[in-house]
């Protein structure tokens, strides 16, 4: 119930559209009460039962209603008899029809009415995750696998609208069509009533226990839905290795364990929850057939009610069934729905450890430097980086190298705050980062990542997110200082042309060169290279490299080298290994140590020989 109360907010919007249900409701609960009731005139029409009245009767208030419509309709029949036509019949007939057109027309707005405010929220809460889904740190996803985000976007939120937002459609109906039911059924017989009565809480006793375990049962399901869509993205991005690999039985066997698991799981969900129907018809019917005993004694024995009237009675007890039936079905929806809800509010009520602070400094310019001091930081256990401290000034070019998983691209991570830091500080012009707002932070950095990040879109518009307000010739200029405009102008759209699912239509050089193409275009005062040249072949590199050095000129920026032949210039170079500096200098300087960094680089002098 807590969670559905969260969920509830969504609805808060959309709030006109409920009024509009609920007063829709009230008339087809009215008109369904009514439309049972009338067939009891029909009836003692039929059986010509209706006894001689030529006075009109006085209305005397509500609680002589039940008298006064028994002689309103003696009164009218006679009156139609005295003239002699069969009108009673055709009249009864046109009531029947009428009643039952209104019932549901109001039941047609009433579901009108809900659908606004069913995919309204579901909309809403779409949109909610999504942004949220962006705004968490990368931190948060490193555990989670990103089907499961996914599944919790697209079939978790479905969920939610199948259960919890279905029985807003009933809150209100079926409560009412009861209660209008159960007064008319007062009203014809108390006796009898209260007679059904005694079964409502033994019914309610065998639905709860149906419930039972039905949040568990559904949450499993929900669960498993994540994991195998985990299995297809990973398949559809790693299609490659997997054919490469011969590796289809693998992930075949992975995907079907998973399916099965899912077989499982909704087969015994689907079942404990079918159950629900048959047993509380099977109730009910039980509670008619006492009915039928009782009420019998009642009609033949005592004298005490009328046939017609019981007849019109049983018909309203059966019309019971069905709203009842309806609010069993949907307290096992609160409970499935429940373990939808929870998987998305846990996504949305996580609160990113990264949050700008209230009063987040907005800053615009880069001055002076960016200041790197006593850094420590660990992703999980163990600290990748250890009292680590740089100083870059402005208009400078920092290096960092060192062998793979030296902690290079830790650095990058921390200055753009990707991740916060354990220990130390990170300072730009004196002010640390984390009193910054993100976006301004990020406006400062240009970043180009070791593996090109690009979208399924034209060059254009993956260019654009470096500034949306570049024109076309903005666009050209930043493509030809990455070297990267000798490619685009040869591809059949130009600039237009679409470089498919993550840039796959493009080389590995091309989709690096797209990618510094775009930082060039955001212009920012620091840029941090990842990289950046890794997977340039030695022409194209030769081309990038000026290039670079031609952007870095009046930037200030951190080079993190996997090519040293890249860094020869850098004004400052550090020598990385397991999160330490060991060396640092010009590159003449760390030659002449014949250390690490001479290590280094006579070795890639062996690897790459046309260096
Ligand atoms: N997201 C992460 N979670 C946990 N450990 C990580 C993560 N990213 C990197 N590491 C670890 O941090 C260390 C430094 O990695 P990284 O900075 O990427 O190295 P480099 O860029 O120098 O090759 C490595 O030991 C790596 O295993
Ligand atoms: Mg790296």
């Amino acid at each position: 119930m807590n969670y559905f109360k969260q969920i509830l907010r969504f609805a808060k919007p959309y709030k006109q559209y409920a009024i509009l249900n609920i007063i829709a409701n009230v008339f087809y609960a009215l008109f369904g009460t009514l439309s049972m009731i009338s067939l009891f005139p029909m009836l003692k029409v039929l059986f010509n039962d209706t006894k001689a009245l030529n006075t009109k009767p006085i209305w005397n208030g509500i609680s002589d209603l039940k008298t006064y419509a028994e002689q309103y309709l003696n009164y009218f029949v006679t009156q139609k008899r005295n003239e002699g036509t069969d009108d009673v019949l055709v009249f009864m007939v046109i009531l029947i029809v009428s009643i039952f057109l209104l019932k549901n027309l109001f039941g047609y707005l009433a579901m009108f009415f809900i659908t606004y405010l069913r995919n309204g929220v579901l909309k809403d809460i779409r949109n909610e995750l999504y942004h949220k889904t962006m705004a968490l740190p990368i931190a948060y996803y490193s555990e989670k696998r990103k089907g499961d985000t996914m599944s919790r976007i697209a079939t978790d939120v479905l969920e939610i609208q199948h259960s919890f937002l279905s029985i807003l459609e009933l809150i209100v109906r079926e409560p009412l069509m009861i209660i209008f039911t159960i007064a008319s059924m007062f009203l014809i017989s108390a006796k009898l009533t209260l007679f059904v009565f005694i079964f409502i809480p033994v019914s309610g006793f065998f639905i709860s226990l149906i419930g039972k375990s039905l949040k568990r049962k559904s949450g499993k399901v929900q669960k498993e839905q994540g994991i195998f869509l985990s299995i297809v993205e990973e398949t559809l991005s790693g299609l490659k290795i997997i054919k490469g690999f011969n590796a289809e039985k693998i992930f075949g066997h992975k995907f079907e364990t998973s399916t099965n698991r899912f077989y499982k799981f909704s087969n015994s969900l689907l079942n404990r929850q079918n159950l629900a129907g048959p047993t509380s018809e099977f109730l009910g019917i039980t509670v008619i057939a006492t009915l039928l005993w009782y009420g019998g004694q009642m009609v033949l024995k005592d004298k005490s009610l009328d046939a017609g009237l019981f007849l019109v009675y049983m018909g309203l007890a059966y019309n019971i069934l069905t709203p009842a039936k309806a609010i069993s079905k949907a307290s096992y929806k609160i409970k499935k729905g429940n373990a939808a809800a929870e998987r998305v509010l846990e996504i949305l009520n996580t609160e990113s450890p990264l949050k700008d602070k209230t009063n987040a400094i907005t800053k615009s310019s880069f001055k002076d430097n960016l200041l790197i001091s006593n850094v420590s930081f660990k992703y999980e256990d163990t600290y990748v980086l250890n009292n680590f401290s740089i100083k870059l000034n402005k208009g400078k070019t920092l290096a960092l190298v060192g062998q793979s998983g030296s902690g290079k691209s830790t650095i990058a991570n921390l200055v753009t705050r990707f991740y916060d830091i354990n220990k130390g500080s990170i300072t730009i012009d004196g002010q640390d980062i984390r009193a910054l707002s993100k976006h301004s932070l990020r406006n400062l950095i240009g970043l180009v990542t070791q593996d090109s990040i690009l979208f399924n879109d034209s060059i254009k518009n993956n260019m654009l997110l470096g500034q949306k307000n570049a024109t076309d010739t903005d666009i050209i200029e930043a493509l030809k200082v990455a070297n990267a405009w000798e490619f685009v102008k040869e591809l059949p759209n130009g600039i237009d042309t679409n470089i498919g699912d993550s840039g796959n239509k493009l080389s590995g050089g091309q989709k690096q060169r797209l990618s510094i193409a775009r930082a060039v275009l955001k212009n920012p005062p620091i840029m941090v290279l990842d990289e950046a040249t890794s997977a340039l072949d030695t022409e194209s590199e030769r081309l990038v490299q000026d290039a670079l050095e031609n952007m870095m000129k009046n930037r200030t920026s951190i080079v993190i080298a996997h090519r040293l032949s890249t860094i020869q210039n850098a004004d400052h170079i550090i020598v990385m290994q397991k999160g330490e500096i060991v060396e640092q200098g010009k590159h003449e300087h760390l030659l002449g140590l014949k250390g690490v960094y001479n290590s280094l680089v006579k070795m890639q002098s062996i690897n790459t020989p046309t260096e």
